[in-house]
């Protein structure tokens, strides 16, 4: 690097400095001009809005706006494009790399903190429902005011508006559908600030695109979605088998027989196994949607293919009950709570149906972390989740019916390491060698699932989205020719 005269480098910083500030100024003043609240790198609470919940990644934005209706995200919207900055939406900003504050600094944020209302209408059991909301106080209104009930994930802060964006899986997804199948229309911001309602009768190609792919083609300011009325009570289970051994045969014996079970479990069935720290303990967890006469049977043949586990917890539960003990028994509403925040690199595997997981594969992962050493300050667990399988109402979907495309896939596998202090570099090299451990023992296309954003991720288009990018790539150019959405691993973005 050649190296400058000290003065030449400071009037070189100011002019870099003052072309920033001058920048910021103008789209800040923009917003205000246009009645919207902002903040800016001066605003008082700047480092708590810009701090993501996962603090491995932190962007600076140019500035957040915080709408309050559809027109100020247009007005916004046209500030940004007036002044060339990047523009991305903000729901719960629990992205797995921060995307919602726009992966690169420097763009407009616009955060949904102010747009969190739901209303439902008894006549089509439909919600209207705006994209600020947080999944556990979204549960809990549901049920709550209206006694209804909608299949989604169940961490409380995860913001609707980034989980209807690519997916939206929970525990009663294998009967109600991702979270995108339950979408019946939404209005959507567009790069030119055109405020335009998608559906299947309306734009049926943007329709098309935000099931799966939304941030690249504007910013959604209102769903409006299905329900299901809330079942009185479902069956919630747990059962752990817990090996002090750690012995990678019966770990591979264990999830082979529950991998074989599930390819024709009952769809009424939400299934998880958590693999925790070290391995000791595999955890089958969920709930079942239905009574215990129904149930028993199903439980019967899991075990029976299984084996039985040391701990067995079944009980009947009120509805709202099973979701709070499905998120560790938390509080669903998040009503004055502070965010949390985790440091953490994940990565996922989907796995098709037509060929699952080997059982030595399962025997190679159960090697790696019992022999790979661990980070310090460092945790991990792995999920391997049942999406497929049966009469799963995710795979009764096509796969081009929406934008995400892994309909015919029989688990989503998500491997998770965590820090409690700052980030170490060995970390990212041990949730890579997990994967590695799964995906060297059999030769086959893994895919990965955009919820669970994985930002060093190679070929993310196909991973992500398969067969369908080409279409959504044409959509994305069409849509937004000048890029005013684009950001790492949006449509459109580069290889
Ligand atoms: C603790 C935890 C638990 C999770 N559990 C599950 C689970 O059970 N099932 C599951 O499927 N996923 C789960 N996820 C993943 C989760 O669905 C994604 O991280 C999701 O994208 C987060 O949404 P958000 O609004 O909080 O994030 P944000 O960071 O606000 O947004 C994520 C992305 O969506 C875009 N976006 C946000 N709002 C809009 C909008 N209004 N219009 C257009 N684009 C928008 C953002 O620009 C960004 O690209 C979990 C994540 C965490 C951290
Ligand atoms: C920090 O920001 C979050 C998200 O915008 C907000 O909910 C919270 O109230 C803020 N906390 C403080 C102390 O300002
Ligand atoms: C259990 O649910 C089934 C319907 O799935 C119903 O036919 C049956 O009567 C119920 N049994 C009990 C004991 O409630
Ligand atoms: C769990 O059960 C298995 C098989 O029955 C047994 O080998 C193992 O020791 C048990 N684990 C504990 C912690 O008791
Ligand atoms: C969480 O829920 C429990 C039980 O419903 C309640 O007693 C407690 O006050 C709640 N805590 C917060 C912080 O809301
Ligand atoms: C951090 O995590 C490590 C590993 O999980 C644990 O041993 C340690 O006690 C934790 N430290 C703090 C301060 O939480
Ligand atoms: C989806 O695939 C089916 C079957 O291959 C085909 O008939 C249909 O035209 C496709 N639809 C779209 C929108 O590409
Ligand atoms: C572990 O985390 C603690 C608490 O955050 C921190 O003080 C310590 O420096 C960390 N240790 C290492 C080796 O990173």
């Amino acid at each position: 690097m050649v190296k400058l005269p000290p003065t030449f480098t400071l009037l070189l910083f100011l002019a870099v400095a003052l072309a920033d500030s001058a920048t910021e100024a103008t789209i800040v003043s923009c917003l205000h001009d246009s009645g919207l609240e902002v903040d800016d790198p001066q605003s008082p609470d700047w480092q708590n809005a810009t701090t993501p919940f996962n603090t491995k990644f932190h962007w600076i934005p140019a500035a957040i706006v915080y709408p309050r209706q559809a027109s100020d995200v247009k007005n916004a919207v046209l500030c940004a494009v007036e002044h060339k900055v990047h523009v991305s939406a903000l729901s719960g900003g629990h992205s797995y790399s921060a995307s919602g504050y726009g992966s690169r600094d420097g763009a407009l944020v616009v955060s949904f903190r102010n747009m969190r209302q739901i209303s439902y209408y008894s006549s089509d059991n439909t919600v209207l429902v705006q994209p600020g909301i947080h999944l556990g106080d979204f549960a809990l209104a549901l049920y709550t005011k209206y006694r209804r009930a909608m299949a989604h994930g169940i961490c409380p802060f995860v913001g609707l508006g980034g989980h209807v964006g690519f997916g939206g899986w929970g525990l009663s997804s294998r009967s109600w559908g991702l979270l995108i199948d339950q979408i019946e229309g939404a209005e959507l911001v567009q790069a030119n600030g055109n405020i335009i309602h998608v559906s299947a009768t309306e734009n049926p190609d943007l329709f098309w695109a935000i099931r799966g792919a939304s941030s690249a083609y504007g910013i959604v300011t209102q769903y409006k979605m299905r329900t299901q009325k809330a079942p009185d009570s479902v069956i919630r289970f747990a059962f752990n088998f817990i090996d002090p051994d750690r012995s990678p045969d019966k770990f591979a014996r264990v999830l082979s027989a529950y991998q074989d079970w599930s390819l024709t479990a009952p769809k009424e069935i939400g299934i998880v196994i958590n693999v925790w720290q070290f391995g000791r303990t595999l955890e089958m967890t969920g709930y079942y949607l239905g009574n215990r006469t129904d149930f028993d049977p199903v439980a019967k043949s899991l075990l029976g293919a299984t084996g039985q586990p040391n701990t067995t917890y079944m009980q009947e539960r009120a509805w709202i009950l099973a979701l709070i003990e499905a998120n560790g028994g938390t509080n669903l509403s998040t009503e004055g709570i502070p965010e949390p925040h985790d440091t953490f690199y994940a990565k996922s595997l989907t796995v098709s149906t037509k060929v699952p997981l080997a059982h030595d594969s399962f025997i190679n992962l159960a090697k790696f972390f019992t022999s790979a050493s661990v980070p310090n300050n460092f945790s991990w667990f792995i999920q391997f989740e049942l999406w497929g399988g049966g009469n799963s109402a995710i795979s009764s979907v096509h796969g081009n019916a929406t934008a995400y495309p892994h309909r015919d896939h029989h688990w989503v596998c998500q491997f998770y390491g965590r820090s409690n202090g700052s980030w170490p570099s060995q970390g990212t090299a041990f949730v890579d060698g997990l994967v590695n451990a799964v995906t060297g023992m059999q030769a086959k296309d893994f895919g990965a699932y955009a919820n669970y954003l994985d930002p060093y991720l190679a070929q993310w288009q196909e991973k992500y989205y398969a067969d369908n990018y080409p279409h959504l790539s044409k959509i994305q150019q069409e849509t937004d020719p000048s890029g005013v959405f684009l950001k790492a691993q949006n449509i459109g973005a580069a290889k």
